[in-house]
């Protein structure tokens, strides 16, 4: 099976570094092993009531695309826009060029591809339809941790584009930049990643770049909690089986984070760097126990710790994160340029987002060591079927 496959791999890799030194080493035939096959060929669906990208497993690549709308673009631009970009997104999620595709042969293996567009505060102004905007759509309130810079900040419409395959996300980046831009200018692109696929089982949790498991105790895409906590269900019509993203770029202080030992940076989140288990428990998927007390009777996960302060009992109220890791080029003086692009969806970012944030941006040991430095927010519209356009029953 894939597991002995594996073993037998990392051994034949071994043997060839111990038998010949690391520069000698060559790559006989023998380790040429099968590759996990077909991941360049494999499509996510675009059609649907639910845009693809949010409950889709997290592929290894993304780019988050923020526009602002150039002057003049009305609600008929947009619907211009909007038809011209879904099509784009409907032929390159499924392996075929988009119209007058300049590199058709890029498209030929997207990588589950995916294409999610939102809309911001400002898309509705322009439309003349700010009475259909969700109510807490706005952008978020400063908050004492924030040290957020205007170029990361905003923007009034959103193209949220992840594959498998950086390639497969450059090109199709391309495309939609190159359509998008007679109606609109591009305001900030961040790139983030997770491991490779394959390097792990599917479905492991990923890490982030201060080394912790991340995903741990998020809702699982297609269970009901998951549906109750993110696909929009009241406030405006034309919103419903859609959902809120916040993005928070937040940055690693990762000089600081590193001076600190592995016991402060566990007592931080309250969960552990090796298996991702809370410190009450043993094994990564082990409920936290919020009562439990040291010989002290000082609380085991400590008040302050970051899942105490995060957690919320109502499964109405939670929040699922699909975040990217962004590691974009270190100062002249080594200085890494380190974090998370902490991508929320909700319902409702009043009713869920915010609550978690206030209890975070009072007292997070991990404040320490993150600071919010970006901040956007974007209704997310429902999927469509084959024909129709990403917000048409907005903008239709
Ligand atoms: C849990 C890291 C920012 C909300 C966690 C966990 C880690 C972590 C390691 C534990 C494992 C897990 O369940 O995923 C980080 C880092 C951040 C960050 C490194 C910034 C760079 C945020 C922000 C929010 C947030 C801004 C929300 C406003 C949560 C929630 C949980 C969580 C809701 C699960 C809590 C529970 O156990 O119920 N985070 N986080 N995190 N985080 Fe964060």
């Amino acid at each position: 099976g894939r597991r002995r496959l594996l073993t037998g791999g990392a051994l034949t890799l071994g043997g060839v570094l111990a038998g010949s030194g690391l520069g000698a080493a060559v790559r006989r035939p023998d380790d040429v092993r099968p590759q996990p096959p077909g991941y360049g060929r494999q499509t996510v669906p675009f059609h649907g009531p639910h845009q693809a990208g949010i409950d889709t497993p997290a592929q290894a690549h993304a780019v988050f695309l923020g526009f602002d709308l150039a002057a003049g673009t009305d609600r008929a631009a947009l619907v211009r826009m909007m038809r011209l970009l879904t099509d784009d997104a409907v032929r390159l999620t499924r392996g075929a060029p988009a119209l007058a595709d300049t590199e058709a042969e890029l498209a030929a293996l997207p990588a589950r591809l995916t294409v999610t567009f939102g809309f911001g505060p400002g898309l509705f102004r322009a439309a003349g339809l700010d009475d259909r905007r969700p109510a807490s759509l706005e952008p978020l309130p400063p908050f004492p941790i924030d040290r957020l810079q205007d170029g990361w900040c905003g923007g009034d419409l959103l193209i949220q584009v992840c594959a498998d395959d950086p390639l497969a996300v450059a090109h199709a980046q391309r495309m939609l930049v190159k359509d998008a831009r007679s109606f609109a200018r591009l305001r900030w692109t961040q790139r983030g990643f997770r491991r490779g696929r394959g390097v792990e089982d599917d479905g492991t949790t990923q890490r982030n770049l201060m080394g912790q498991l991340d995903g741990t105790a998020n809702p699982i895409p297609g269970d009901d909690v998951f549906a109750g906590a993110v696909w929009t269900d009241a406030g405006p019509d034309w919103l419903r089986g859609g959902t809120t993203l916040v993005l928070r770029r937040i940055r690693m202080e990762m000089e600081t984070w590193d001076a600190a030992d592995t016991a402060a940076k566990e007592f931080s989140v309250g969960r552990t760097l090796g298996t991702g288990a809370p410190l009450t428990g043993a094994a990564e998927h082990d409920p936290p126990d919020f009562n439990a007390r040291d010989a002290f009777g000082l609380p085991v996960i400590s008040e302050f710790a970051h899942i105490r302060r995060a957690h919320v009992a109502d499964p109405r109220q939670r929040i699922f994160r699909r975040p990217y890791n962004y590691d974009d080029a270190p100062a002249a003086d080594g200085t890494p340029d380190t974090g998370l692009l902490f991508a929320s969806f909700q319902r409702d970012i009043a009713e869920q987002f915010l609550p978690v944030q206030r209890a975070l941006a009072t007292s997070d040991h991990l404040n320490q060591w993150t600071t919010p430095i970006g901040s956007a927010v974007f209704a997310v519209p429902p999927g469509c079927a084959p024909g129709g356009w990403i917000g048409e029953p907005l903008l239709g």
